[in-house]
């Protein structure tokens, strides 16, 4: 008899421990960012505003079509003393405007802004 409740709390024991299931949500994987070369407004920012944010940025201030994105938002919308309080960052970042940024397109913008938030 001993030997039975020995053996049913081992069952239930590990029927308890089995029964904690963990989900960890993994973080999206940003890859690094090549730093050799300057990041370009022109081949790797603008692109993700027409991608993104040009359904409603096309007449929506800021304007952030192509041709006049640059003077939109250097510099109203960018803050180069503090990256990371730049609005054209911390809007999209938020999640709850209208389009969020992926971890990639963030840490572009961010670096981008980091070197300066040049015209290039
Ligand atoms: C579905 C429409 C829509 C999309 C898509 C959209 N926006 Fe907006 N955005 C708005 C509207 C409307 C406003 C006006 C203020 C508000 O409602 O927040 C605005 C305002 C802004 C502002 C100014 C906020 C301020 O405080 O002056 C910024 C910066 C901005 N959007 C950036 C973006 C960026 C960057 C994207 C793309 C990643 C984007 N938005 C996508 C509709 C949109």
């Amino acid at each position: 008899m001993k030997k039975h409740s020995i053996f049913f709390i081992l069952i239930v024991f590990s029927l308890f421990i089995g029964g904690c299931k963990y989900d960890f949500i993994l973080p999206e994987e940003v890859p690094p960012i090549d730093n050799s070369k300057p990041i370009s407004f022109a081949t790797q920012i603008a692109p993700i505003f027409v991608e993104k944010c040009n359904s409603c940025h096309n007449n929506q201030s800021p304007k952030l079509t192509a041709d006049v994105a640059f003077a939109q938002i250097v510099p109203s919308f960018v803050n180069t003393g503090t990256p990371a309080n730049s609005k054209i960052y911390t809007v999209p970042v938020s999640g709850t405007h209208y389009a969020k940024y992926s971890a990639t397109e963030a840490a572009l913008i961010l670096a981008w802004i980091k070197e300066g938030a040049k015209n290039n």
